[in-house]
């Protein structure tokens, strides 16, 4: 479905007012999604003004967007620190654990906001949930030999795997690191996530999950009065 203008003119503020927390010399890592386009979008000015940082990305898109607006991008490869990492979210509870993965990055974009000493979620108001699992279902992605597998290890976790099919192209969504994303549904909230995180990725042919736990330091969040900077309990 698409999005009504509002949402995407509050993940603009969200992402101008994230670019705040970048200062100069600072290693950047940048999300995927729409709201990071808008982030990149204002790195991008403030390079043109005179601030310098380095970036990695998390996906194709990123890359292409950051190459198209001049953001200067190190190798992931060859990285395991970085100062900050802004991305975006499908689901964020008052702890800040999230919900990631739309766009099927979530495995790069795990690592990339598990280098960062601060990793920042932006999001318009409507991420906002008390509890995650419930709306968005929980992508994870699988190589495509442990398909099977992991649907029947899921569905013995109390979850609904769905295969996640392509638009433009016959069959599933294939990811940048050539694998498959399983979207589970929940009948009612997961209680303890932590736990459900450990027993996914415990399943052989899982890679990893969208579920990112105790990461975001802060989320900057655009609602319909203002621009809210959310902190996470330590
Ligand atoms: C991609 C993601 C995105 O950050 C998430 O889907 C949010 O996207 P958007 O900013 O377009 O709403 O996790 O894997």
């Amino acid at each position: 479905m698409k999005e009504a203008s509002s949402n995407v003119d509050l993940k603009k503020i969200a992402a101008i007012k994230a670019a705040d927390f970048v200062a100069d010399g600072m290693r950047v890592g940048i999300g995927t999604g729409s709201t990071v386009a808008f982030f990149v979008e204002e790195l991008a000015n403030r390079i043109r003004d005179g601030l310098k940082v380095s970036a990695l990305a998390t996906s194709y898109q990123s890359r292409i967007l950051c190459q198209a607006h001049g953001i200067p991008l190190m190798d992931t490869m060859f990285q395991s620190r970085l100062d900050i990492a802004v991305d975006g979210a499908d689901e964020i509870d008052p702890q800040l654990n999230a919900i990631k993965g739309g766009g099927g990055a979530q495995t790069v974009e795990k690592i990339i906001a598990s280098m960062a000493d601060k990793f920042i979620l932006i999001a318009d108001e409507s991420k906002l949930v008390d509890r995650l699992c419930m709306k968005f279902p929980l992508p994870v992605e699988v190589l495509p030999d442990g398909l099977s597998l992991a649907k029947e290890r899921i569905s013995a976790l109390g979850g609904r795997p769905n295969l996640r099919m392509a638009l433009r192209k016959d069959g599933p969504v294939i990811t940048e690191n050539g694998n498959f994303i399983l979207d589970i549904s929940f009948e009612s909230a997961p209680l303890d996530l932590r736990d459900l995180d450990t027993k996914l990725n415990l399943i052989p042919g899982l890679v990893e999950t969208g579920l990112f736990l105790g990461l975001a330091k802060k989320a900057v969040i655009g609602s319909a009065d203002q621009v809210k900077i959310l902190e996470a309990r330590e």
